[in-house]
């Protein structure tokens, strides 16, 4: 007989929990304060169209020099607040923040873990009731216990990650995250406010149909992507081409469609941003360690693994190819080919 129970977040990851001989239940606590803000940010999201208190933009600009959405402001202090009521969070870093925030209150003091976070994102696409995402990242920290956290402790390679993950508020709302062991996925309920296990072990197919890139960049972008771009779209019954484009502008909701359905996002240099338009700490790292548990690549395009990458700044952007193994190989081959091209 088949049990067909349904598993909430909670439950799930106290069972996964089991699986790390010392844990003692702190990364468990974190992630359930991450799943009850996602859950009032999902709130809000919902309401977006009624709600002109949250709607359009704030007339502050962050740090990247973008305009802030009032809901980027929103979502930035609820997951705030959420991670340090955990009391195990000693510092984060988010998109919304110039600065790292230190929590220095005496049980945060002596947290185990810094959380990099990006708190909305895709907010560009609020208003016209397009798809958005919160993106987060888990570390230990390095600095002592008891001591007020340092910028080095959110400086460490995604390597070190200890969770990453993802909520997407889409036509339904899902959480998805890793611990290291596969990535899971979980779809919100609104009747019983739970998010429940839909996607036990996520696996994204080998290669896939769909490219997601901003191809209004075209003329900007290095030559490698304008020649892979080429071979997607070109003819070719052998290998299934062309390919077909998609593109939300939303990282979360192209990454997490192309997670299911094999695909490769790119976000690359281009003429205006040259060291690429995604941040490293709170886009990239988390969404390589999620495509590489689920059996994908992540890399900047130039043969780096971005899980490998020691980053230097908070806010440091990089050039970003990652989705389904056999495409994100082919695009770094164009890459090279073009690289080498130039230095003959
Ligand atoms: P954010 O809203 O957090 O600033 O992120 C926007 C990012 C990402 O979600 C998306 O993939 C990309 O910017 C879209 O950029 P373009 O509009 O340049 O394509
Ligand atoms: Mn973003
Ligand atoms: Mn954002």
């Amino acid at each position: 007989m088949s049990t067909s129970r349904i598993l909430t977040l909670n439950e799930v990851i106290i069972q996964k929990q089991s699986a790390f001989p010392y844990a003692k239940g702190e990364l468990s606590r974190l992630l359930s304060h991450i799943g009850l803000a996602a859950k009032i940010v999902n709130n809000k999201v919902n309401k977006a169209g009624l709600e002109t208190s949250i709607i359009g933009a704030n007339d502050l600009v962050n740090i990247q020099g973008e305009a802030q959405q009032k809901l980027d402001a929103y979502a930035d202090d609820i997951f705030t607040k959420a991670l340090q009521a955990s009391g195990i969070v000693c510092g984060i870093a988010s998109e919304e923040n110039d600065e790292i925030i230190i929590f220095d209150d005496d049980l945060s003091l002596d947290g185990d873990y810094v959380i990099c976070i990006d708190p909305l994102d895709g907010s560009s696409n609020i208003d016209v009731n397009v798809s958005v995402g919160t993106i987060f990242s888990v570390y230990r920290r390095i600095s002592p216990h008891g001591q007020k956290v340092t910028n080095e402790d959110f400086l460490q390679p995604g390597i070190k990650q200890v969770a990453a993950g993802y909520i997407i508020y889409g036509s339904s709302t899902m959480l998805v995250y890793t611990t290291g062991l596969g990535t899971t996925g979980f779809t919100y309920d609104p009747s019983i406010g739970e998010f429940c296990m839909s996607h036990y072990y996520m696996v994204t197919p080998k290669s896939g149909k769909i490219y997601s890139i901003n191809e209004g960049n075209y003329v900007n972008f290095p030559q490698g992507v304008k020649q892979y771009i080429k071979h997607c779209q070109e003819n070719d019954a052998d290998t299934n081409r062309p390919y077909t484009s998609r593109y939300i502008g939303s990282l979360v909701a192209d990454f997490h469609r192309n997670l299911l359905k094999g695909g490769i996002y790119i976000y690359p240099k281009t003429a205006s941003a040259p060291n690429g338009k995604l941040r490293l700490l709170y886009e990239c790292n988390p969404i390589a360690f999620l495509a590489e548990q689920a059996g994908g690549l992540a890399t900047d395009g130039y043969g780096n693994r971005i899980l490998e990458i020691k980053p230097t700044d908070i806010h440091q952007r990089v050039s970003f190819f990652t989705g389904s193994r056999n495409m994100v190989e082919k695009a770094e081959e164009f890459m090279r080919e073009c690289t080498d091209e130039k230095s003959k």
